[in-house]
C-alpha cells in the first residue's frame, strides 16, 4: 500500500515546477488530489498529463476572492475533507525598488501574500484533524538580496502568516509548516523574466551563490513538502531551509 493511500491532498499551483512533482508523488503513494493553477495552457497540459490518475485540476486564480471560494466549492464537492494542503502558488517580479509600480507591488502581494491568507481561510473547515498546511516561501524570506523588495516582502507575509496559523490551529490538532526554497531548477525557475537574459543570469547566480553549487531538483522540494507535510508529526510553526546552503553554510 502507498505511504499516502486513502489521503486527500490540495496543491495549489500544482501545474508545473514543484507542485506539479508533489502532486505525482502524492498520486504515486495513493493519495487523491485537487490541484490547481492559472494559466490556461498549463492547467490544460497538467490535465492531460495526468488524466487517468485521482487527481482534479482546476483552473483558479489565487488572487481572485471568488475562484477562492470556487475552489473551496470543488474541494467539498470532489474530496470533502483532506488531509494535507500544499499552498505553492507562486509569482515573483524581481525589480530594483525604483522600478517597482504600484500595480506591480499590488500584484504579488495579492497573489502570494492575499491568495494564501484567503485560501488558507477557504479551506481551513475542511481539514481534518491530525492534517498540515505547508506553505511556500522562498529564500528571500529571510535573507535579503537587492532587487527583490517586493517579492520579499510577500514571502516574508507568508512566513508570518504560517507562524500565526500554527498557533490558532493547535487546537484543531492541525499542523503548520513553511518549506523554503533556494534556487531550484524549475521552468520558471520561480520567477517572471523580462528577457532570456535576466534568465540566464538568475540559473548563473543560484550556481554560484548555492555553496552546493547547483540547483535544487523539483523533486528535493517535493520530498521536503511530504516530509513537512506527512512525516514531521511533532514539528508546527519551523520553516525548513531547502537552500542548498544558502544563508546558512559558508560556500
Ligand atoms: N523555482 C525556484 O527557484 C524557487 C525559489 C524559491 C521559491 N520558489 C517558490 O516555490 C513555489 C513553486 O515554484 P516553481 O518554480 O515550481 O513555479 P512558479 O512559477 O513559482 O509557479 C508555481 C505555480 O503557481 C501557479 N500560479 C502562478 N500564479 C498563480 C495565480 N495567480 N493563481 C493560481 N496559481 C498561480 C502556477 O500556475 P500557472 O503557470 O498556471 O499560473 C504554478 O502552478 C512558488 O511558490 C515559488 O515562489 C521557487
Amino acid at each position: 500500500m502507498g505511504a499516502y493511500a486513502g489521503k486527500k491532498a490540495v496543491v495549489t499551483g500544482g501545474t508545473h515546477g514543484i507542485g506539479l512533482a508533489t502532486v505525482k508523488r502524492l498520486l504515486d503513494g495513493g493519495a487523491e488530489v485537487l490541484l490547481t493553477g492559472r494559466n490556461e495552457d498549463n492547467v490544460a497540459a497538467a490535465r492531460a498529463e495526468l488524466a487517468g490518475r485521482a487527481a482534479h485540476v482546476l483552473r483558479s486564480d489565487a488572487a481572485d476572492m471568488a475562484d477562492i471560494d470556487a475552489l473551496g466549492a470543488a474541494v467539498a464537492e470532489r474530496l470533502g475533507a483532506v488531509d494535507f494542503v500544499f499552498v505553492n502558488v507562486g509569482y515573483a517580479e524581481m525589480r530594483p525598488l525604483a522600478e517597482v509600480t504600484e500595480e506591480a507591488y499590488d500584484r504579488m502581494f495579492a497573489i502570494k501574500a492575499k491568495g494564501a491568507f484567503f485560501t488558507t481561510r477557504r479551506l481551513l473547515p475542511m481539514v481534518n484533524r491530525g492534517g498540515s498546511f505547508v506553505f511556500t516561501t522562498a529564500v528571500l524570506d529571510g535573507f535579503g538580496f537587492a532587487g527583490t523588495s517586493a517579492a520579499t516582502g510577500a514571502v516574508a507575509a507568508v512566513r508570518g502568516f504560517a507562524s500565526a496559523f500554527a498557533a490558532e490551529f493547535l487546537p484543531l490538532g492541525i499542523r503548520v509548516n513553511v518549506l523554503s526554497p533556494g534556487f531550484t531548477q524549475t521552468p520558471t525557475m520561480g520567477i517572471v523574466f523580462g528577457s532570456e537574459a535576466e534568465r540566464e543570469a538568475n540559473q548563473k547566480a543560484g550556481e554560484e551563490l548555492t555553496p552546493m553549487s547547483r540547483h535544487a531538483d523539483p523533486e528535493e522540494m517535493a520530498a521536503a513538502a511530504l516530509f513537512l507535510g506527512f512525516e514531521a508529526t511533532f514539528s508546527t510553526g519551523i520553516v525548513l531551509n531547502a537552500h542548498g546552503g544558502l544563508a546558512t553554510v559558508a560556500g
